[in-house]
């Protein structure tokens, strides 16, 4: 049985089905194909769309699955949506009183609709939220028997579930209102430190910089332990109760302060005592040693590693894809397990995506770069990007396919010494542009993974950097770039079994470095999603300050633009368009803004009349009333590239054939 797992919105990059949908209430948009109970593809909407935790409907993603896997749409038996159709129902019945234009449509004709109508409403099945978030967990543990934990923002109406799970399948225990939300509390303390939504991993690395004993008291106040496990806690109230403490909220751009740091730091704690209370009730009561975590709370490493060192379990599983894209793999999961006993097996790997293409696929496009780079094929690519990694290069690496979930594993990922301290600066300024107050990761060779880290007692799933863990004093001078301040580090172990390119590139630096830890942070800049595509990578490699990029056996690098090389020419992205706005001078101003951005609020920048040309010119681009004057594309050039790093529009070499010869 093919089953199609899927989350996301109603609404398309086109079509805003439910207008200003607000912030965070649908993200992170995936589909996943399951046949059997077994997942066989999976991907998120962001990296086809590139728009980072796009919520759009993820037609695009469901539509690689099935071409990835060879069958149409309509081959595909069922459909499992991330959430229970009455609650889908009556928010869009909500939704629709605020706004009398939009149709009232149900979710599952929706669906129907937004899938070109290829597969029969009745064939489209709806699993609760936190059902599918513990059974993504749970089935992929390999734990026959075990507690399974999920905590996020809210499911239909709760935050917390805890079921037990067994050959029988899963039986919810308990579960916790969403007024109690765990995912709420530390959002709402990550906006009082200035940050947005997506921003709380930010937040958990600046708490291992603070003393939490500064705020303890004040956070004392917004909680209460309940001897059972339970606890009590409102987030509702909890703005007015900071500000009530005297705690005024940082506001963007302002420093960071100790203080904040110490917020920071008794925000995380008070996370942790939380959760271990509560669990550590429910492994007492039900005698069950085995842990599944999900849900976005559970992409809180350091909670997860606070839970290994506790003893309160003998094994831990979290799952990589604990965001709401990993709901779409357990929606599909959790009805393929209604159709058919599904069996819980220990996932080795989330290389389930986009593959990066074969040996030729990938030479034809980087000869369409002709000018921009130049490749060379090596027998040994593991090995030649090891010694430039060696050497001291930041290189790009892209094998494979893609990973699903929010970490690259080392199919798309940048690479580099995690020795030198000052590579943390380095990788910051050539690609992530940001502040970052957690250094990146380590990757090591699971041979010698215990050499270099004080792994837990407690089994972890340590393939899948869900787990914070202690790196050994003695190695911490060693491992500067990838050591947090508090000596821990999200570390990636790698097993030749699950991806032996990426062993054989460990390997290959430790031979020439004596470390068998290379630095591992995802392939993308600051602007847009991890890499998805070959192109994708090309277009980031030129991009940034990036020195290499090993794609498939290609090691290619750019060189300064040759005359001889292909003319670049702009194109509009599906989510930019470009507009002409009046100013009260009589004047207008030529702008590019985005069209769907959820997030990050719509980005609009004002650009000259001859860039504005240039994109209006631009192939493919349907005509507009505004004549484009002569366009000096060498002009506007620098205009441009800026637009294209930004990713608020691409840039693309003209195909030979398309070039006017010489001198005309
Ligand atoms: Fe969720």
């Amino acid at each position: 049985v093919l089953i199609l797992g899927l989350s996301g919105s109603f609404n398309t990059v086109e079509e805003l089905l439910v207008p200003g949908l607000p912030r965070g209430f649908f993200h992170d948009s995936a589909a996943v194909l399951v046949e059997d109970g077994r997942v066989v593809c999976a991907v998120e909407e962001e990296r086809i769309t590139r728009v980072k935790h796009t919520h759009t409907f993820p037609l695009n993603a469901a539509e690689r699955c099935a071409a990835q896997y060879g069958v149409r749409l309509s081959e595909i038996d069922e459909v499992a949506f991330f959430f229970g159709e009455n609650f889908l129902d009556d928010r869009m019945a909500d939704f629709a009183l605020g706004a009398p234009d939009m149709p009232i449509t149900g979710a599952r004709r929706r669906i129907h609709e937004l899938l070109g109508e290829q597969l029969a409403p009745e064939r489209i099945h709806f699993v609760q939220h936190h059902s599918a978030h513990a059974a993504s967990t749970y089935y992929d543990s390999g734990f026959q028997q075990a507690l399974v934990l999920v905590m996020d923002g809210s499911g239909e109406e709760d935050s917390v579930s805890v079921y037990q799970a067994g050959q029988g399948g899963m039986e919810l225990i308990r579960n916790i209102s969403e007024s109690k939300s765990l995912g709420q509390f530390y959002f709402h303390a990550t906006r009082f430190l200035g940050f947005q939504l997506f921003d709380e991993y930010k937040v958990m690395g600046l708490a291992s910089y603070g003393d939490a004993s500064t705020f303890r008291g004040t956070f004392r106040k917004l909680y209460d332990l309940g001897p059972d496990g339970s606890y009590s806690f409102d987030y509702r109230r909890m703005d007015q109760t900071l500000r009530s403490e005297g705690i005024a909220p940082r506001r963007r751009g302002q420093g960071i302060t100790s203080e904040h740091c110490d917020f920071a730091a008794a925000l995380q704690e008070t996370l942790e005592v939380i959760v271990t209370h509560m669990v550590g009730a429910v492994a007492k009561e039900t005698g069950e040693r085995n842990l599944c975590l999900a849900g976005g709370v559970a992409q809180n490493c350091t909670l997860n590693g606070r839970l290994a060192a506790s003893g309160l379990f003998d094994a831990i599983f979290v799952h990589p894809a604990s965001h709401d894209a990993g709901a779409a793999l357990g929606a599909a999961v959790h009805r393929a397990a209604e159709v058919a006993p599904v069996k819980s097996r220990r996932r080795r790997t989330m290389s389930l995506g986009t593959p990066i293409g074969s040996a030729e696929e990938i030479q034809s496009l980087l000869d369409t770069w002709a000018g921009h780079v130049r490749y060379e094929r090596c027998a040994d690519i593991a090995g030649e990007a090891a010694r430039l990694i060696a050497d001291g290069a930041v290189i790009g690496w892209a094998q494979g396919r893609a990973e699903f979930g929010p970490r690259a594993l080392g199919q798309r990922s940048i690479l580099a010494d995690p020795r030198p301290e000052e590579n943390k600066t380095r990788i910051n300024a050539i690609v992530k542009k940001r502040e970052s107050f957690r250094p990146f990761a380590p990757a090591v060779l699971a041979e010698h993974a215990a050499e270099y880290f004080d792994l837990p007692n407690t089994a972890i799933d340590s393939e899948f950097m869900t787990f914070a863990v202690r790196v050994r004093e003695s190695h911490r001078p060693t491992l500067a770039a990838v050591t947090h301040v508090d000596g821990t580090a999200r570390v990636q172990v790698v097993h030749r079994e699950d991806n032996e390119l990426f062993w054989d590139l460990i390997r290959a630096f430790a031979d020439e470095s004596g470390v068998p830890v290379v630095l591992n942070t995802s392939f993308n800049n600051d602007a847009e999603p991890i890499v998805d595509s070959a192109a994708d990578a090309v277009r980031c490699l030129l991009t940034t300050a990036l020195d290499a990029l090993a794609i498939g056996p290609f090691l290619v690098r750019k060189v300064a633009d040759e005359p001889s090389g292909h003319r670049l020419v702009p194109v509009l992205l599906p989510t930019s368009a470009i507009r002409v706005m009046p100013e009260t001078s009589g004047a207008v101003r030529y702008e590019v803004y985005e069209r769907a951005q959820p997030f990050d609020g719509r980005r609009t920048v004002r650009i000259a009349a001859q860039a504005f040309a240039a994109l209006t010119a631009s192939e493919g681009f349907p005509s507009t009333e505004i004549t484009p004057p002569g366009v000096d594309l060498e002009l506007v050039e620098p205009e441009l590239r800026k637009l294209w790093e930004s990713r608020l529009i691409d840039l693309v070499p003209t195909r030979a054939a398309d070039r006017p010869a010489e001198g005309s």
